[in-house]
């Protein structure tokens, strides 16, 4: 039973604004793949949450007159409306504020003291505010912080340390045991190269500088840095350190950390060193994709520059942004948003491939059989060729899938979807209904029909869960959620009379120009905060 369990977590998002389209990347990407992982049969868990303390933090509430607490159960109020528009359908939202996480998190600390995992000393460096990390001297970027090129400060501070030096050889042992722990593959020699190779440094875990964190339980003037906060909302969201602890029984280890490029350093270095303190296993992978770029810089809190998804939600309908996000950008690289290229993929993939492919279909099974078709079995040639390419498609989605290689999983169903459309053409059902001998034969192609768009809303499901919703509403197919139930064929269909359109075709240049508009109020709107 237990291999049948899955869990997939996102990072915990610091609310010290309001999110941005890269959030959403990241929270779709992991909803995918729950749902996708659901479809398989598997019960899953899909974690989510807040990263609620820290000097940041603490920061702009005061800006803002606030108490830390008001200041982030505002944003965090509004982060959880933004998850439901998105049509997330996580399991759990942590904040690291909870009470339960935090005593679990004080416990942790005290247990790696204790085993002398954990050590008092002195730190003095150059601190980035805004990352809340320090820097090494070695990486800075004309003085100012490598990763989000922000202003540093030089802090001396006493705090307590995370010895890393003792679990090294253990950790690079299980890079390459685990050859797909880390992925992009490409990214475990990058990080070997930089951060342990040149001596992998001890981890300072706490502060005294700042008050807005969990307070150590040995030495009240100290808060946890947060790191050890943050990282271990992984276990503490499943209940570990608590009486009640099933989640952790069937969940642990995660099967998916997912996260952007920028933190994979902490979560394939320093969280395996916490787990394995704990004496805890590991988890399964983790997976660090790219970031979406505003020109070339990478859209961020901090600057500014960023793209709120709400407008395009409320404007084109919540499944084009998940579907423009997992087609477009190749998980693990780069990309970009923009107005064209979204507009593009709405008209061409979903409102002609997809729409049109619908729309006929049923639209010819209303005109030739009053909405309802029976399977025969008529001989046809050409639907040799259209399962053929079905049974391709799904064993190539799925093999992406299990990369995590949403857009080629996409361009593969895309592939049937074409075809699927080349099928209306090449068996011409308008001429077969001019001969009164060939009604066998057209009620046969407008049953491969429906049976392939059945087939094509189980695995667009995951991606675009409404319109799958929808097409199933409008073929009657409601009851079919799982692969394993796929091979069963249905007697009947049964078509609505009146179908709308799964999406309307849009003016291109009428709609990128308000996109355009929309993008450059959204960066006035981040900048003023
Ligand atoms: O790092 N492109 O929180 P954070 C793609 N609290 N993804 C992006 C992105 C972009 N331009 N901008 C943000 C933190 N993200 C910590 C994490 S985890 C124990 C603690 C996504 O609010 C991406 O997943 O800075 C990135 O890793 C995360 O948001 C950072 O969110
Ligand atoms: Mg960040």
């Amino acid at each position: 039973m237990k291999e049948k369990n899955f869990y997939v977590t996102t990072p915990i998002y610091y609310p010290s604004a309001k999110l941005h389209l890269g959030h959403a990347y990241t929270t779709i990407a992991g909803d995918v793949i729950k749902r996708y992982k659901k479809l398989d049969g598997y019960n899953t868990f899909y974690l989510t949450g807040t990263d609620e303390h820290g000097e940041k933090i603490e920061k702009k509430a005061k800006e803002n007159n606030l108490s830390p607490k008001d200041y982030v159960d505002d944003i965090v109020k509004d982060i959880k409306v933004l998850w439901e528009s998105l049509n997330i359908d996580y399991d759990k939202f942590i904040r690291t504020t909870d009470q339960d996480h935090m005593q679990s998190v004080q416990k942790i600390f005290d247990h790696l003291l204790k085993n002398d995992d954990i050590y008092a000393g002195e730190y003095e460096g150059l601190y980035c505010v805004s990352c809340e990390t320090y820097v090494t001297e070695s990486s800075l970027k004309d003085g100012k912080c490598p990763d989000c090129n922000g202003e540093l400060k030089t802090i001396k501070e006493e705090t307590y340390f995370l010895r890393c030096s003792k679990y090294v050889d253990k950790l690079l042992k299980h890079f390459d045991d685990n050859p797909d722990f880390i992925l992009p593959r490409s990214r475990k020699n990058e990080l070997i190269n930089n951060f342990i190779k040149p001596g992998l440094q001890d981890l300072a875990v706490s502060r005294t500088t700042f008050k807005w964190g969990i307070p150590l339980l040995n030495d009240q003037s100290h808060v946890m840095y947060v790191w050890i906060d943050a990282l271990s909302n992984y276990i503490t969201a499943l209940g570990f350190n608590k009486g009640e602890n099933q989640n952790f029984t069937d969940f642990w280890p995660a099967d998916i950390h997912l996260v952007g490029k920028e933190i994979i350093r902490f979560h394939v270095i320093y969280w395996p060193i916490i787990l394995m303190a704990l004496d805890l296993p590991l988890p399964k992978q983790i997976f660090a994709h790219g970031w979406l770029l505003m020109d070339q810089d990478k859209m961020s809190k901090s600057k500014g520059n960023v793209i709120y998804p709400e407008n395009l939600i409320e404007n084109y309908g919540v499944d084009t942004v998940r579907y423009y996000l997992m087609r477009e950008v190749p998980f693990g690289l780069d990309g970009q948003f923009t107005p064209e290229t979204f507009i593009s993929r709405i008209n061409n993939d979903l409102a002609n491939d997809l729409g049109n492919l619908v729309n006929r279909s049923i639209s010819m099974t209303n005109k030739y059989f009053n909405g309802k078709v029976t399977f025969n079995d008529y001989d046809d040639q050409e639907v040799n060729n259209l399962n053929k390419i079905k049974l391709e498609m799904i064993a190539k989605y799925n093999q992406n899938m299990e990369k995590l290689n949403f857009s080629r999983a996409l361009d593969e169903l895309w592939v049937f979807i074409s075809y699927t459309n080349k099928y209306i053409d090449l068996t011409s059902p308008w001429t077969l209904a001019k001969d009164s001998e060939e009604l066998v034969n057209l009620e046969s192609v407008m049953y491969n029909l429906l049976s392939s768009i059945e087939i094509i809303s189980t695995f667009l499901s995951p991606f675009l869960p409404t319109i799958s919703k929808e097409v199933n509403r409008q073929i009657n197919v409601s009851n079919k959620d799982l692969f394993s139930q796929l091979g069963v064929s249905r007697e009947t269909y049964e078509v609505v009379s009146n179908p709308n359109p799964i999406i309307p075709r849009l003016d291109k240049e009428i709609e990128i120009d308000k996109i355009k508009e929309q993008m450059k109020a959204n960066i006035v709107q981040a900048q003023s905060k």
